[in-house]
């Protein structure tokens, strides 16, 4: 049997797959079986903050191999309780508490957990309700389905996400939270992806994070962060959302994180402030809540994880991606506006978190159908260049933090060449 038949028949369907098989990568570079060469920016989707198989990443890999991969959370683990101080001290910046995981989506589920048991236990809600913002993605486990404010991902699975405990609000409408606020005692935490990026890098204002932090003070309410795909320097700084509101002004109560921070090992935590909280019924610390039998799981946070985790974030800061980031971020976003291009519109840029809107109209009539950014994101593929759509009209690029002036020089040339394509196509199909 082939490749391609064993996927047909023994795969579930549940992904839109490109006939792309990479079997080979390194630093930013990909190839496929028949050994042709791909420059990704996709990087796993916000997964790869140092490329493919950097010798950082690799060494840990292999010495841990070597040492201990695996015991049980039974135990204390060396590495796990190392990377739990480098995300408090300087990840987060602020005193807290970490628990380890697989995914962003059981990241989430923690957080999840976390703001039910402080509603029911500390501040007395029977039945605790968490409010989400639209366009928002955390993930497709029961809790962050209903949690994501997309029809298309929670819908036809049985349940309304009100049902659930989930209220929507739009992003970004600081008016609408404090409505909603003034009239839902039963509302227990916000969650909040400081920059959306499934939707199309979208970021929160600067004024909605400060009065939804106002808010949630006011009225008991915990600030959780997703950032899941912003954080490790995606965004040019270790925590997403300092890259919207700089420095220690901010200060949530929890946070969510997986990907970048395993370079591609499965390795996800979250993260609860050390804060006083009233709690008749337990602990008065909220990092203290989740005691002993509340939450767990087998392999989070294993000495194999945890070693991967430790390795990305040290050359992260060691080698200052997050400047770098930030720099080689800026350049791409100022070459691609500088085109003026027919096709594309606003260009959002935060460090290497980079989101390009399409001109739908005009690729819309090309697309045979597919979503413009679909469409777009197989014409760079075919061209040499991994992307990711994101939303129907945005192409997200998410390469390497370590990319050098010359992968971007090759990404924007593959884009220009791409989109001049396109451009002469649709003008004498309009003619
Ligand atoms: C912001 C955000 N939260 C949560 C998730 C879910 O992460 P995972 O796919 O690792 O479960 C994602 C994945 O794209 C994400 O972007």
């Amino acid at each position: 049997m082939t490749h391609d038949e064993q996927l047909q028949q023994y795969l579930l369907p549940n992904y839109g797959r490109y006939d792309l098989w990479p079997v080979r990568g390194e630093g930013a570079q990909v190839w496929d079986r028949d050994g042709k060469r791909y420059l990704d920016f996709a990087g796993g989707v916000s997964v790869c903050p140092l490329g493919h198989c950097h010798p950082a990443v690799v060494e840990a890999i292999t010495q841990q191999a070597k040492t201990l991969m695996h015991v049980s959370n039974w135990y204390c683990i060396d590495k796990q309780a190392e990377l739990a101080q480098v995300l408090s001290d300087d990840v987060a910046g602020i005193r807290g508490k970490s628990f380890f995981c697989n995914s962003g989506a059981e990241a989430n589920e923690g957080l999840l957990k976390l703001a039910r048991r402080y509603g029911v236990q500390a501040r007395g809600v029977a039945k605790p309700k968490i409010i989400t913002f639209s366009h928002s993605f955390h993930g497709r486990t029961m809790g962050a389905m209903f949690a994501t404010a997309q029809e298309k991902i929670w819908g036809g699975f049985g349940f309304t996400p009100e049902e659930l405990g989930y209220l929507r609000l739009p992003f970004n409408d600081a008016e609408a939270l404090e409505l909603a606020l003034d009239c839902n005692p039963d509302v227990v935490a916000i969650l909040v992806e400081p920059i959306q990026g499934e939707s199309g890098v979208n970021a929160v204002t600067a004024e909605f994070l400060r009065k939804a932090q106002r808010l949630c003070r006011k009225h008991q309410v915990l600030l959780l962060l997703d950032e899941v795909q912003c954080s490790f320097g995606r965004a040019g700084e270790m925590a997403g959302w300092k890259a919207i509101v700089p420095g220690d002004e901010i200060q949530p109560d929890g946070i969510s994180w997986a990907k970048a921070i395993g370079s591609g090992f499965p390795l996800g935590a979250f993260w609860v402030r050390d804060v006083e909280i009233t709690n008749p019924a337990g602990p008065t610390r909220l990092c203290d809540l989740l005691g002993p039998g509340s939450h767990g799981t087998t392999y989070g946070g294993s000495p194999l994880a945890c070693a991967v985790g430790l390795a990305t974030i040290r050359t992260i800061l060691e080698e200052d991606l997050c400047s770098h980031a930030r720099q080689i971020g800026h350049d791409i976003a100022v070459e691609m506006r500088g085109w003026n291009h027919a096709l594309i519109g606003e260009v959002r840029q935060f460090g290497l978190f980079i989101g390009f809107e399409l001109n739908v109209e005009a690729i819309t009539p090309l697309a045979g159908g597919k979503a413009p950014s679909i469409f777009l994101a197989r014409k760079l593929l075919d061209a040499g260049l991994m992307t990711v759509p994101a939303g129907p009209s945005v192409v997200r690029w998410l390469p390497p933090l370590n990319i050098t002036s010359q992968d971007a020089a090759e990404a924007l040339r593959i884009l220009r060449l791409v989109l001049d394509g396109l451009a002469q196509h649709s003008a004498s199909s309009s003619a």
